[in-house]
């Protein structure tokens, strides 16, 4: 399989591995705004004779674009498309994934929320015919850090700090201190699984900034903390800081570890973990989607 990459970062980088190594993928090219393989990306679309396009440029949780466009230009080419950012499925997906059908062709993006752990696969490889319900996750992992410092008797800064040191926060954390990038997971999530058509700012938000260090203390002694919790049912989906008790799955995950609950009408009530991811994760959801675009009669 012919692939062309949009993006030369963190997760393109630890992706390149993973394809040097199998046989049946081949990097026709890869252009980023700094790198460019040709004068712009649509030139290189044409140039590259790929198969498909893994997108894998910078989050744009506003608007999703330019990458909406980038994957538009690659269904224009007949290339099905793979990609790890949730702007397009957070902004455009029920038009993606009509333009994708209508030409016969795959869009994969299992790594746009819970990096490679199985959570967009899990229903469409595992359970045929079961209806989604609703989820609740917790899906920000600088907020995580963030809370659990403050749990330890740090202030909201040092855990904004250790974030940074990580690597997991941005130097400006608002996107995931103000409930953006929860949000963006949550709309994601609510147009694929739920069949909603709702963008970011449509999401009911509230972040973590107004969580006293005093209060989650007082909580703790209390057997209970705070997760900013992800909800999806029916037409409210809403991000906001929860109180929890210790012992409920949502409050288990530690560091950067995400988790989410599903409801659904046949398989009743399940979650998928994943236990400190870090860019490799991300990387093999990518990679197992590519996978999964050889396996004769996937849809
Ligand atoms: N890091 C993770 O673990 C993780 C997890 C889940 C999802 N994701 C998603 O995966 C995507 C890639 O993440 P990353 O960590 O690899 O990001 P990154 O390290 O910031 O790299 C982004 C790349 O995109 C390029 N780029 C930005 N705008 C572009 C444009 N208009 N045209 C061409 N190239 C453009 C950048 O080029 P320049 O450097 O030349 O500007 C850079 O090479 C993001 O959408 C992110 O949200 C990442």
């Amino acid at each position: 399989l012919r692939i062309a990459i949009l993006g030369y970062g963190n997760v393109t980088r630890a992706l390149l591995p993973l394809l040097e190594r199998d046989a049946r993928f081949e990097i026709a090219g890869i252009h980023s705004r700094s790198r460019p393989a040709a004068p712009d990306y649509t030139t290189f679309l044409d140039q590259s004779r790929a198969e498909v396009l893994v997108e894998l440029t910078t989050l744009n949780p506003y608007t999703g674009q330019p990458a909406i466009d980038h994957i538009h230009a690659a269904f224009a080419r007949s290339m099905h498309v793979v990609t790890a950012n949730k702007g397009p499925i957070a902004h455009a997906y029920h038009e993606l994934a009509a333009e994708a059908a209508a030409r016969g062709l795959k869009f994969r993006f299992e790594s746009t929320v819970m990096d490679g752990a199985p959570v967009f696969n899990t229903f469409r490889n595992n359970m045929p015919g079961v209806r989604v319900l609703g989820f609740a996750g917790v899906l920000n992992s600088t907020t995580n850090l963030i809370l659990e410092a403050m749990e330890r008797g740090g202030s909201f800064e040092d855990g904004v700090r250790y974030a940074q040191e990580l690597g997991v926060a941005e130097a400006e954390p608002s996107f995931d201190v103000d409930g953006w990038d929860a949000a963006a997971k949550a709309a994601a999530l609510a147009n694929v699984l739920l069949g909603a058509r709702i963008t970011p700012a449509q999401v009911q938000r509230r972040g973590i900034r107004e969580v006293e260090p005093e209060a989650l203390r007082s909580l703790r002694t209390q057997g209970n903390t705070i997760r900013l919790v992800a909800r999806g049912r029916n037409e409210a989906i809403e991000v906001a800081p929860e109180v929890l008790e210790l012992s409920d799955p949502l409050a288990t995950g530690r560091g950067t570890s995400n988790v989410i609950i599903f409801e659904t009408d046949l398989m009743g009530t399940l979650g998928v973990v994943e236990i400190n991811p870090g860019t490799e994760q991300t990387a093999f959801g990518v990679y197992a989607d590519l996978v999964s675009l050889l396996e004769p009669g996937s849809r």
